[in-house]
């Protein structure tokens, strides 16, 4: 029998029944709240932060307030099927966990991007892990379970590098690439300038490439002897500006399916369409690059219509199960969350991702079984009016 998210409430009403009260938040501003608390400083302001004084990443989470879901009554929706196809894959949910580069630091063990990896195994919530993590690729697959994991490449301007990096992925079971296209240069992040504060430059979150054969060919001293001159190397070939003329390349280094992150613009794609790519993934990476942009979630419908069947991944200001809804009836074809998972994982650990996960997942499935629409493929365009 297909699982039926929204019982979650039933488990914590009953909880309650015998005297057993949730520990973990319901709301995302609890949640914020008691993450910031949680977190050392440094942390919280690299994962809370964005771009300029953080406009566009405001407007990704109040765009969903400008769309409003119809009630269709008469459905009887009592049983609902949120299972999607993904690359292959019959996902239990639409939702997935966005890479976020300083995962491992958000546990209080710092080894969060193990904790992450557990919470997708224990799920179904599949998890696309960066390539900045504290520990390398192979150990965080290695929790996968029978979740599908997802590689996020941050390509790095040494091709053999970038070669080595999604050979290592592929070999240690990871499902598709994700390639981020936004981040070959920091954006201006004020919170994060006024303390000087940049993780990786303190050597946090490069286990992919301390461990990494080729990376570490580039070193006079193994990274263990000079940790400092390993981070200056790692700062000359983080960021490659990749061109559309990249792409073949890009793809001839696996035959895994490739995403290209960071899609906003309906041209785009088609472009990356037109490449050759396997799914877009519409994103402005959560406001935390370029400020001044337009929320993701207005960019999404254009983006989905020119994907032309193309499977979209959409992430920035997905707050609520309501959110996820909306952004399912707009065109996308999973929905990623970045922030709430870390603040659930620093307030609570892998349980603190689960309870998150679970959370928004009950309160989609709750709307879709009172509004009437019992499957995902229920929820299209027609389904939402313009605020
Ligand atoms: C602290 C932090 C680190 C991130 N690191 C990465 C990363 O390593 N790679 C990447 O593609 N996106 C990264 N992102 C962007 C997320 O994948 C996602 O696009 C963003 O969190 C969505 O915005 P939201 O969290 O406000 O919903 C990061 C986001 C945050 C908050």
């Amino acid at each position: 029998m297909t699982q039926q998210y929204g019982d979650y409430q039933n488990e914590i009403y009953f909880d309650g029944l015998r005297g057993v009260l949730p520990t973990l938040p319901t709301t995302y501003p609890e949640l914020e709240a008691g993450a910031w608390a949680a977190l050392p400083p440094a942390v919280r302001s690299y994962v809370a932060g964005g771009a300029g004084d953080e406009h566009t990443q405001r407007a990704n989470v109040r765009a969903f307030e400008r769309w409003g879901l119809y009630p269709r009554v008469m459905v009887g929706a009592t049983r609902r099927d949120l299972s999607v196809d993904l690359f292959g894959h019959t996902l239990p949910s639409p939702l997935f966990m966005a890479p976020v580069g300083v995962i491992g630091l958000c546990a209080q063990d710092g080894h969060g991007d193990l904790a992450t990896a557990r919470a997708a195994a224990r799920t179904g919530v599949p998890m696309i892990s960066s390539t900045l993590t504290a520990d390398p690729l192979e150990q965080v697959a290695d929790r996968f379970g029978d979740t599908p994991g997802f590689f996020q490449l941050y390509t790095p301007t040494d091709r053999d590098l970038a070669a080595s990096l999604v050979r290592r992925a592929e070999t240690a079971g990871f499902k598709s690439l994700v390639v981020t296209l936004d981040t070959w240069v920091t954006g201006w992040r004020p919170r994060d300038l006024g303390t000087s504060n940049f993780p990786q430059l303190r050597g946090h979150c490069l286990a992919n490439y301390f461990t990494d054969p080729v990376f570490r060919a580039r070193l006079a001293k193994a990274p263990e002897d000079d940790p400092g001159a390993a981070i200056l190397e790692w700062v000359t070939i983080f960021g490659n500006p990749l061109t559309w003329d990249d792409l073949p390349w890009l793809r001839s280094l696996t035959d895994l399916p490739i995403i290209l992150k960071g899609i906003c613009h309906p041209e785009d794609a088609r472009r990356a369409r037109d490449g050759g790519v396997d799914g877009i993934y519409c994103s402005n990476h959560g406001g935390r690059q370029a400020n001044g942009g337009l929320p993701a979630l207005e960019a999404l419908p254009a983006v989905a219509e020119a994907a032309d069947g193309l499977p979209v991944l959409f992430d920035s200001g997905v707050r609520t199960g309501a959110d996820v809804v909306k952004a399912l009836a707009l065109g996308a074809t999973a929905v990623g969350i970045g922030r709430p998972y870390a603040y659930g994982l620093a307030l609570g650990g892998e349980d603190g991702i689960v309870h998150v996960l679970r959370s928004l997942l009950a309160e989609a499935d709750l709307i879709m079984a009172v509004d009437g629409y019992p499957t995902v493929a229920d929820l299209t365009r027609d389904a939402l009016v313009r605020l």
